[in-house]
């Protein structure tokens, strides 16, 4: 793998690793409590999380030692708190850069931010701001990313892993690097203002876009048709020829 073709000013470049913890996101979070703060960029890696949290209050399970589980500082205080949705996007696209360049253009973003092969889960991402006024101080970005796992729980359904997919092992750490680089280049984007060009490579990368899918809402099964994200980052569906928008809790894909 080429981590060393990509430049990195500052993400990843102070890695720390710790052997097992609760959850990356968690310890991350208690560091910034200290009076000591870690430098943008910082990355908290972890071989075993014993706690792993996911979106919605979800576990994240990962086998230890087999999978990227790491959280990462970054101080997007240009940012507007109500265009937050855009640093999401930054995230999803740029996992989905370096997954391109592994597994080619089957790797999907499906909305908000989990990371998909075909219709299978590869990853996902959780990201928690801290507002400090009308500005955000942190935002921790904890991503998990299924490396050499090949057994999953038998409950958890629609998984996969880079093994799985290409059946061969994977250095864990090159795959840390040159998501790393991904990351940069596209936080700088967000940093230099590019939100058309972030919009537009979002919708590139979006799974199910315009095709037909059948979503659960309200309890009620419906057909419908992904069309688009609105800028507070709710889901745009076309559906009985209205187009309607739904937030992270509203709308599931079944
Ligand atoms: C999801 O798809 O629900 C998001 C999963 C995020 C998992 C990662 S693993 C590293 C970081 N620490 C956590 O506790 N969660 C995130």
């Amino acid at each position: 793998m080429q981590n060393n073709t990509f430049s990195r000013l500052f993400v990843g470049q102070n890695v720390v690793t710790l052997k097992q913890v609760d959850s990356t996101n968690n310890f991350l979070k208690n560091e910034l409590a200290k009076s000591t703060p870690l430098c943008e960029g910082t990355v908290i890696l972890a071989e075993e999380q014993f706690a792993g949290r996911g979106q919605a209050n979800n576990t994240w399970y990962s086998e230890p030692g087999k999978n990227l589980t790491f959280s990462l500082l970054l101080s997007p205080a240009f940012l507007n708190p109500e265009k937050q949705f855009l640093l999401n996007k930054s995230l999803s696209i740029a996992i989905n850069d370096t997954l391109t360049t592994i597994i080619g253009n089957k790797a999907k973003i499906k909305w908000p931010n989990d990371i998909y092969y075909d219709n299978d889960k590869l990853g996902g991402v959780l990201i928690e701001n801290i507002l400090r006024g009308n500005s955000i101080k942190y935002s921790i970005i904890g991503i998990g990313l299924n490396i050499n796992q090949t057994q999953f729980r038998s409950d958890i359904k629609n998984v996969t892993s880079l093994k799985k997919i290409l059946h061969r092992d994977y250095d864990i750490k090159d795959v840390l690097y040159q998501l790393c680089s991904s990351i940069e280049q596209r936080y700088l984007q967000l940093r230099a203002g590019s939100a058309e060009l972030i919009d537009r490579d979002y919708l590139k990368g979006l799974y199910k876009l315009n095709e037909n899918h059948r979503f659960r809402i309200g309890g009620k099964e419906r057909e419908g048709v992904i069309k688009g994200i609105s800028e507070n980052g709710s889901l745009e569906v076309l559906i009985d020829g209205e187009l309607r928008r739904y937030g992270f809790k509203e709308i599931v894909f079944v």
